[in-house]
């Protein structure tokens, strides 16, 4: 018996989720597996209800969990930030699920790219450091920056011109990273790769602008590539986008800092078929691990039942595979396989169903495929 955590969250999280939880009865109807799921009330309802984002309650229940499964955050009536600072960054540093894993392979037709490209990547994002700390601030007194402000950050080595620069308007946000931060996530990636038997690791950076933040983080991959005897390719964050989309089939494990695996895997999502199919797993080796699509909670389509619910299927089987059942995950992924074979899928995909119908029809497919 797996302990759930059931989190759907806002807008289309809701529709997705209860698709996801379809498959998982499914999976209990069809093999030795069972669920109990808890149902969390955390996203923007209750917020707007009581004020509360993650609180230390929320946070006692997920512990009692052998994983989380999440939907989405985020609704046009709260300011940008709140829900998805409060919720869901705050969710990812509690349990410290320091790596994000976030799969693109081409699903055949429905990748953008030419037909007989193959490709299987696997994304690591680190999760926690970069420019996600929350680190920043903005001023806005009417009298300038203050030499006070300036000698603080001046102090703490942040190069800011102690002469120059009257603005009114000041704002910073700063990217940081700890060695033992990276180390941990490097010893992740090569450890993948190695399991997967990809012959390389590539790492993202922006080392030719962020000097000392992405120097570091190069320094430490290249130990580790030595360590693990792994190959190493180091690429800058710009030619990785152009190569994405030329010639994904390049690439193995991908190692990103925290925001260029955001931008970089939304790309991973559009070449292997779209948002609607890219799932994801927050890591936390020893803890609690959360797994969700890697879409956000799309108010454009949310309560309409356009949602496709296969990313959040999928995020369930990362899940499982990662509850060590990867017997189960298979059944999951072969479902899908077939879903998108006999075109029982929704309209981002090219079909007609809604996404009840595209998860019924992906449930009853479990217990047929072997
Ligand atoms: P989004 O991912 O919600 O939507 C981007 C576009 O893709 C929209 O046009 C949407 O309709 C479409 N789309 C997304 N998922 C789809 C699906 N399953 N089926 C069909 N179409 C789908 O990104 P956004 O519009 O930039 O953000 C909306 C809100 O979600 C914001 O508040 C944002 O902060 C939040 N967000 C949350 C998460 C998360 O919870 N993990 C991730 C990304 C964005
Ligand atoms: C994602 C999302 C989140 C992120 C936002 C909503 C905080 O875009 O999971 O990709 O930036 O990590
Ligand atoms: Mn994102």
């Amino acid at each position: 018996m797996y302990k759930i955590a059931v989190v759907p969250g806002d807008g289309i999280g809701q529709e997705v989720i209860a698709e996801g939880v379809k498959v998982l009865n499914a999976l209990e109807e069809t093999a030795d597996v069972s669920f109990s799921l808890d149902y969390l009330d955390i996203g923007s309802e209750r917020y707007l209800r009581t004020g509360e984002l993650l609180t230390e309650n929320d946070i006692d229940d997920l512990r009692k969990h052998d994983a989380i499964y999440f939907g989405a955050i985020g609704d046009p009536r709260v300011a940008p930030g709140i829900l998805e600072k409060g919720i869901l960054i705050s969710m990812r540093t509690t349990f410290d699920q320091y790596v994000n894993t976030r799969p693109s392979k081409a699903w055949h037709p429905y990748t953008p790219l030419k037909e007989e490209k193959d490709f299987d990547i696997i994304f690591l994002r680190e999760n926690t450091e970069d420019f996600y700390m929350g680190a920043g601030s903005r001023f806005s007194n009417g009298k300038g920056v203050s030499l006070d402000l300036k000698r603080k950050l001046y102090d703490a080595k942040i190069t800011v011109s102690m002469e120059a620069n009257t603005d009114d308007e000041f704002a910073f946000e700063i990217g940081m990273m700890s060695r033992k931060g990276i180390e941990r996530f490097a010893d992740y990636c090569f450890k993948t790769a190695k399991d997967l038997g990809k012959d390389k690791v590539t790492a993202v950076d922006k080392a030719n602008v962020c000097t000392s933040l992405y120097g570091m983080w190069r320094e430490i991959f290249k130990q580790k590539s030595q360590e693990y005897g792994i190959a190493l390719e180091h690429m800058y964050v710009d030619a990785m986008a152009m190569a994405l989309v030329r010639a994904p089939e390049r690439f193995g494990v991908v190692a990103c800092p925290n925001m260029f695996g955001d931008i970089l895997t939304d790309i991973g999502a559009e070449i292997m078929g779209g948002l609607g199919v890219a799932a994801s797993g927050n890591i936390s080796p020893s803890g609690v691990s959360m797994f969700e699509p890697v879409h956000g909670s799309a108010p454009d389509i949310a309560g309409q039942g356009k949602a496709n619910p296969i990313a959040a299927i999928l995020a369930a089987k990362l899940m499982i595979d990662n509850l060590g059942r990867r017997d189960l995950g298979i059944l999951i992924e072969k479902a899908v396989r077939k879903a998108m074979d006999n075109k029982d899928l929704t309209a981002d995909m090219g079909g007609h169903l809604s996404t009840k119908q595209t998860g019924d029809a992906i449930a009853k497919y479990i217990s047929i495929v072997e």
